[in-house]
């Protein structure tokens, strides 16, 4: 299939978008599948690697400046590649210049228009929006689709964007908004939307005069996007409270920064260690992102000791007990970890319940988990676990990333052997997951 020629946004040149082909990324109508044999507890020392939703608004924030940033400890997934095309796409410079680095240069004429064919493939795609308003005074995004886990609106990132001057139009499935200079303002968000805090935080840097954000986001990823922003010659306070202030500024320089290891990345495979009742160390998983998944697993009875550089996770000794949680925003339980503990909660025996507190629709692991004899009962955003009977083998379908990795989970602890399709998910998040999972023991292929 021959690749797709793409149109710079500026109509000069024509940029070969190498992962794009048929309409799809390319790889997608390959259907290939990791098969998992169930061989008991897991035991060894996995590192994780740089949040991925971390360096994908980093590699968006390269846009607010012409001058060079490097961003160091880049996962290599299929996201990262998709954002890089988008940059491109736009008239940027940008690739890998080491094995987890990355070089971004947006210097000359930029394109406005991101590509729809990609937005629509990678919501993040989005987060271009407040940089180019900031810089160029002007976006045409087309609407992100919906996914598996709920509709997942802009909303609150629109009338932000109109709270700081733009003028946001909307046309037969594009959004375009445009001002002259944003102007700073105090913009309360109906919700504490990670996206929209981050794209309001790159929008407001070189907006005129002061901009505060209130009921922001807290996630450790947008206090790792303020240090890179301050880096870069912006005055951004108060990531990780409710309330963050921006000062803007006339511009902004190139500079390199290490991304903070991925909270959800280290929280999966410290779930595997659980579900295997294995002896797992995740090196680099940093102790205060993850309290929350601590207090639960900690709760349950699965042993914790913490290092300056990483997790143990010990579940073969004690019996554990059945949890009732709820996913809140940050610093609440993380919806990006709901599926991995429904896996864990359906090995562990007695009555658990999961409330998913963020996204409408994030359930679809159960029936998949129900094939390979879990007994879960759904309703709405309650989901009802009676854990404890052994899990089996079974052929089962990844709906999004975090579905996929809990189903991995549910396959290592299961007797018998399980194959996951919709790895097309599972690698837009996780790095060589396959060969990590080797690391501690797992037999886990990937066959196509
Ligand atoms: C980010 O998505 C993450 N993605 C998600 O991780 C994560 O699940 C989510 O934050 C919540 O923590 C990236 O950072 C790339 P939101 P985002 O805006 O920014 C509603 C993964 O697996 N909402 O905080 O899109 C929305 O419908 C992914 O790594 C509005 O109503 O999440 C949802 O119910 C999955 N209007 C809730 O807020 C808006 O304008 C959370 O969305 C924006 C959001």
């Amino acid at each position: 299939m021959e690749a797709v020629r793409l149109y710079s946004s500026r109509g000069a040149g024509i940029r070969d978008c190498s992962l794009i082909q048929d309409g799809n990324l390319r790889g997608e109508r390959i259907l290939s599948k990791l098969s998992i044999v169930g061989l008991g507890p897991l035991r060894g020392e996995v590192c994780v690697g740089g949040a991925k939703n971390a360096a994908l608004k980093m590699l968006v924030a390269c846009l607010l400046t012409d001058d060079e940033c490097i961003i160091h400890n880049v996962p290599r997934i299929k996201d990262v590649e998709v954002m890089l095309e988008v940059l491109r796409f736009l008239g940027c410079d940008a690739d890998f210049c080491g094995a987890h680095s990355v070089r971004v240069r947006a210097e000359g004429d930029l394109g406005f228009k991101a590509p729809d064919v990609l937005v629509r493939k990678m919501r993040a795609s989005i987060q271009v929006m407040g940089p180019l308003l900031a810089r160029l005074g002007k976006v045409q995004v087309a609407y992100p689709g919906g996914c598996a886990i709920g509709e997942r609106p802009i909303d609150i990132h629109l009338a932000g964007f109109a709270a700081l001057g733009a003028d946001i139009g909307e046309k037969e499935g594009y959004i375009l908004a445009e001002a002259g200079k944003l102007v700073g303002c105090e913009f309360y968000l109906d919700f504490p939307s990670v996206g929209a805090t981050e794209n309001l935080i790159m929008a407001g840097v070189l907006a005129q005069g002061q901009t505060v954000l209130h009921n922001v986001a807290k996630e450790p990823e947008i206090v790792d996007l303020q240090d890179f922003l301050n880096k870069m010659g912006a005055k951004v306070m108060g990531a990780g409270t409710d309330r963050i202030t921006i000062q803007g500024v006339e511009r902004l320089s190139g500079t390199e920064h290490w991304v903070i290891p991925d909270r959800i990345e280290a929280g999966t495979f410290m779930l595997a260690g659980a579900i295997t009742k294995g002896d797992v160390y995740v090196r680099h998983a940093n102790v205060h992102h993850l309290e929350a998944l601590q207090a639960k697993l900690l709760q349950s009875g699965v042993a914790l000791s913490s290092t300056p550089d990483g997790i143990w996770v010990r579940a073969g000794r004690a019996m554990l007990q059945p949890l009732n949680l709820r996913t809140m925003p940050y610093p609440g339980f993380p919806t990006d970890l709901q599926p991995q503990m429904m896996a864990f909660l359906c090995t562990v025996a007695g009555t658990s319940m999961i409330i998913e507190g963020v996204y409408a629709h994030r359930m679809k692991h159960a029936a998949e988990l129900r094939r390979m004899g879990a007994s879960i009962w759904v309703e709405g955003r309650s989901a009802i676990i009676q854990g404890g009977n052994p899990l089996t083998g079974a052929s089962v379908q990844a709906s999004d990333l975090r579905a996929g990795a809990a189903l991995i989970l549910a396959g290592l602890a299961a007797c018998g052997t399980t194959e996951v399709y919709g790895l097309e998910h599972i690698d837009r998040g996780y790095e060589h997951l396959e060969s990590k999972f080797q690391e501690l023991g797992a037999c886990i292929t990937r066959l196509p």
